[in-house]
């Protein structure tokens, strides 16, 4: 027989509830009668109670069952932890959670994607890049939960998209890549986010004209040879509903300037593409490019006006821009 006062359960514990207030809901055996469970972090917030009267036959060691649920506020996150506090009897405890990110996508997906594998970072980065993207978004007068339908272009595994489970939107979201593999992963694990298409290497997609009022790209244009990039960009602009924004990723200043070759050339052209290592899993093209703020304005200038430019704002590495369907 345990000698523990009580044993907790949390019924969703590798979801990290990143929004408040956010639901939660589980159950406490114990030896005493649990009189409270709430916030035992800095605000005093308390959980609905009710019997649990149903466990007692796989529980039989535990004299009182209580299932507990309700809302709590971002008061009860204490890091990875959510702090639980509970009464019973003249005692009450802090009790905290541990609460691990949702489940990553496999390894070699991680490393196709990203270079290495992140773990449980992988999703909470993500959520990250995904919040400095809505910022872009919202600084151009065009918050991204407002939009009607979402492209997230070369979504890989959905680091960024995945982060529309956790904010409330109104639209339609889609992720499309090159990468099969990795559209099929999102499609069994996060098809209750949105909708995935493989698209081919080339335009056109299958995507109706006008179709998605946002598309957002993250690391995808710094990946594309130039002919290959500006026949995306005619796509995008195809895709795009008029006056539609536009928020991709690019190597900026931050990158080109630390190789003085690339630097030279970028300040020559505006662009320049450089080939190294292939990619396991993904085409001999998808090498290394970098850009210029004036080769974007110049040379995309025709489908897409530049709204704003906000360098290294994506991890403090990349750069973005907000773009205008002309
Ligand atoms: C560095 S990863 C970034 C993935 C994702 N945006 C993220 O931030 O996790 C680049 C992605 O671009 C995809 N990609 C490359 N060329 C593409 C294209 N022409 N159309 C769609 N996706 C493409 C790759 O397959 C890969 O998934």
């Amino acid at each position: 027989m345990s000698e523990a006062p009580f044993k907790l359960h949390l019924d969703h514990p590798r979801e990290t509830p990143l929004g408040a207030p956010f639901e939660v809901s589980g159950w406490v055996a114990a030896r005493e009668p649990i009189k409270a469970v709430g916030n035992g972090g800095s605000d005093t917030e308390w959980l609905a109670l009710h019997e649990r009267s149903d466990l007692r036959e796989s529980h039989p060691e535990w004299p009182h069952l209580v299932g507990f649920a309700g809302k709590l506020g971002s008061g009860a996150l204490s890091g990875d932890s959510l702090a639980l506090e509970l009464h019973w009897g003249e005692t009450k405890t802090i009790h905290p959670v541990y609460l691990s990110p949702v489940s990553p996508p496999p390894d070699h997906l991680q490393v196709r994607q990203v270079g290495s594998v992140w773990g449980d970072r992988f999703y909470p980065a993500g959520r990250e890049m995904f919040d400095q993207i809505a910022g872009v978004f919202a600084a151009a007068d065009y918050p991204l939960p407002q939009a009607k339908r979402i492209l997230d272009f070369g979504s890989g595994c959905g680091r960024v998209l995945r982060s529309f489970a956790e904010v409330s939107h109104a639209g339609e979201i889609w992720g499309c890549d090159i990468d099969g593999e990795s559209i099929a992963w999102n499609q069994a694990n996060l098809g209750h986010i949105g909708q995935f298409y493989t698209n081919p290497t080339e335009p056109p997609t299958t995507f109706a004209n006008e179709y998605f009022d946002a598309i957002y790209s993250v690391s995808v244009f710094t990946h594309l040879p130039e002919d290959l990039q500006m026949a995306w960009v005619r796509e995008l602009h195809r895709i795009m509903a008029p006056g539609g924004r536009l928020v991709p990723s690019f190597h900026g200043e931050h990158y080109w300037q630390k190789d003085p070759g690339v630097a030279a050339e970028v300040k020559e052209t505006g662009f320049a593409y450089r080939t190294g290592e292939v990619t396991a899993g993904l085409p001999d093209f998808y090498m290394v490019a970098y850009h210029s703020i004036e080769y974007i304005h110049d040379r995309w200038g025709p489908w897409f006006e530049v709204v704003a430019h906000h360098p290294r704002c994506i991890d403090g590495a990349h750069d973005a821009v907000a773009l205008r369907r002309r």
